[in-house]
């Protein structure tokens, strides 16, 4: 459900972004500039998905589903042509397509000069204890990644998984299909992204202190190297299969760091002698450590 125009004033006021001037913008401008919320990125993400906006035939089983949207700089509200997007969903049977050659129901586009991106697809089904959902992955050079899900209004799984926001629950739009007696739905998500956080060099000096490896489970470490001006991270086995196992820490503020993939933020947690001795992630678990 997208916020109401009140919501987005209030939240866009509070951010510091804008002042009454933009208020006065089209509502599709005030709406799609307020950051997107962040997602996991599951499990079920292939790298290389085909560049193309239809990701079926159109005789897919499931309904037909075009989604369209508008992306936007989060700081300006300005549209951001060249985005890549990178969708993924399940069939009307609720599997992913995770070894054919074919990619299906995966697909790769950039946005165009006005910023808006289309595909064509079908509903995605629920599947175990998750609610309907599209996967979306944003790219772009200067901003920060995005990794996020859109759900569907409707779906009762929506109240019990949690990884549900409700900024990220959409309402799409109900047609006559081209069939007798048939429908189509037309979604709409708009994503805004943050431009990529500038780093003090003084501070990136100081990576070298995180450098090491680091128990999140028995037998289970992350190993934290820095590369130049990135901080990476290497996950010694997935939790489930599919689950990422590298990636970049995005710098937060000191000693704090975004793991996008799987949506969360991590502290570095010192001693009295200041020497970094755990992580510490936003839902609370310790991770020691031991090299
Ligand atoms: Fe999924």
């Amino acid at each position: 459900m997208k916020p109401s125009d009140r919501e987005v004033r209030r939240r866009l006021l509070k951010l510091g972004l804008v002042t009454a001037p933009l208020l006065a913008m089209p509502v599709w401008a005030r709406v799609a500039c307020v950051p997107a919320v962040t997602n996991i990125l599951g499990p079920a993400y292939r790298k290389n998905a085909p560049y193309r906006t239809a990701l079926c035939d159109p005789d897919e089983p499931g309904t037909p589903l075009s989604m369209t949207g508008t992306i936007t700089d989060a700081a300006t509200c300005k549209v951001l042509h060249g985005v890549l997007l990178d969708v993924w969903q399940v069939n009307a049977r609720g599997d992913y397509d995770m070894d054919t050659q074919s990619f299906h129901l995966r697909g790769r586009m950039r946005t165009g000069a006005d910023g808006r991106y289309r595909f064509e697809s079908i509903e995605p089904v629920p599947y175990g204890k998750r609610p309907r959902h599209i996967h979306f992955l944003l790219t772009r050079d200067g901003y920060e990644p995005r990794i996020t899900q859109c759900y569907f209004a409707g779906d009762e799984r929506n109240a019990t998984d949690p990884y549900v926001r409700k900024e990220l629950i959409i309402t799409p739009s109900e047609h006559a299909g081209a069939r007798n007696g048939s429908r189509r739905l037309e979604g709409r998500f708009d994503i805004a992204l943050e431009r990529e956080r500038q780093v003090d060099p003084k501070s990136v000096g100081k990576w070298t202190d995180y450098e090491g490896d680091y128990e999140v489970a028995p037998g289970v470490t992350v190993s934290i190297r820095r590369d130049g001006q990135r901080l990476l991270w290497h996950l010694s086995a997935a939790e489930e299969p599919g689950d990422p196992l590298d990636g970049v820490l995005h710098p937060r503020m000191r000693d704090s760091f975004f793991v996008a993939e799987y949506d969360k933020t991590f502290r570095f947690v010192r001693d009295e002698h200041g020497r970094v001795t755990h992580t510490l992630d936003d839902d609370g678990s310790l991770a020691r450590k031991i090299r």
